[in-house]
């Protein structure tokens, strides 16, 4: 784990590896170790990077309301910071981490070789999700991550996981009530404000791919296949048996389906 100051906040962030960058990105209210099967099996052959986005993990927590675009700076600068941006980064965003993914392809696609877009979606929030999001960030403050445990961790799995694979639960746990109060607040406002990103979709100017969860609750697998509708030339893959943790709970399919996507791409030679 190493520590860098980017955009005057010190971010852990796991790199490991060599080739050609691969980013994860993780979601709310989460930390890298979410990746851990991912970064073993791609830091074999990738330059793997696995943030701890501010406010979550042991990263510090910056100022004010973590925007999606706040975020996606910081990935941009993180990228600038370690040489990767001449040469074509894979950024792979699972839910808030898709929705900053969404923004980073707002203002920096030039940079992006390839988009993995997980569990997560494009519109921007509903009014009554804003509106818990708002109450969220209050109860928070009182409370702790308590509140989030409470209101995410029973949607996070599918049936299948919470039966037969009960350690991801106690590791999400052990995730959420990591993150601070404040981390939780200012990324629960920031996605409140999150713009609409669905006319982006057609315009995605790298190969995309497209990963759901049989049984998500939070991205339902059907808006999935409707947003990749939308994504010309994408590869859209629904993984059995999964919830909203893909990565987490299904691995060996997880890891099979990003692999079959990353040799589809054509390295950049600078
Ligand atoms: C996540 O997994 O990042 C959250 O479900 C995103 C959200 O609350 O919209």
């Amino acid at each position: 784990m190493q520590r860098l100051q980017i955009s005057g906040v010190d971010l852990a962030v796991e790199i490991q590896g060599q080739g050609q960058p691969l980013i994860f990105v993780h979601g709310f209210p989460l930390d890298h170790t979410m990746w851990e099967a991912q970064i073993a099996e791609f830091s074999r052959d990738y330059h793997v990077l696995a943030p701890d986005l501010r406010g979550f993990g042991t990263s510090g927590t910056g100022s004010g309301i973590a925007t999606m675009e706040r975020f996606a700076d910081d990935l941009a600068e993180l990228a600038d910071c370690l040489g990767l941006s001449a040469r074509g980064i894979v950024l792979c965003g699972l839910s808030m981490g898709g929705y900053i993914a969404f923004q980073f392809l707002r203002k920096y696609a030039a940079l992006l070789r390839g988009l993995v877009l997980c569990n997560t979606r494009a519109t921007a929030d509903a009014d009554e999700v804003r509106e818990n999001r708002y109450r969220l960030a209050t109860k928070v403050r009182q409370e702790g991550p308590e509140v989030v445990v409470h209101q995410m961790l029973p949607k996070l799995v599918s049936d299948e996981t919470r039966r037969e694979r009960p350690e991801c639960l106690d590791r999400l746990e052990t995730m959420m009530r990591g993150a601070s109060w404040e981390g939780i607040a200012a990324a629960a406002l920031g996605m409140a404000e999150r713009p609409d990103s669905s006319a982006l979709l057609a315009t995605i100017p790298c190969p995309a791919l497209v990963i759901a969860g049989e049984f998500d609750a939070l991205s339902p697998s059907s808006e999935m296949q409707a947003m990749a509708n939308a994504i010309p030339g994408v590869r859209f893959e629904v993984i059995p048996g999964a919830g909203h943790m893909t990565p987490m709970e299904k691995p060996r399919e997880f890891n099979a389906i990003l692999r079959s996507f990353l040799q589809s791409l054509e390295p950049r030679s600078t």
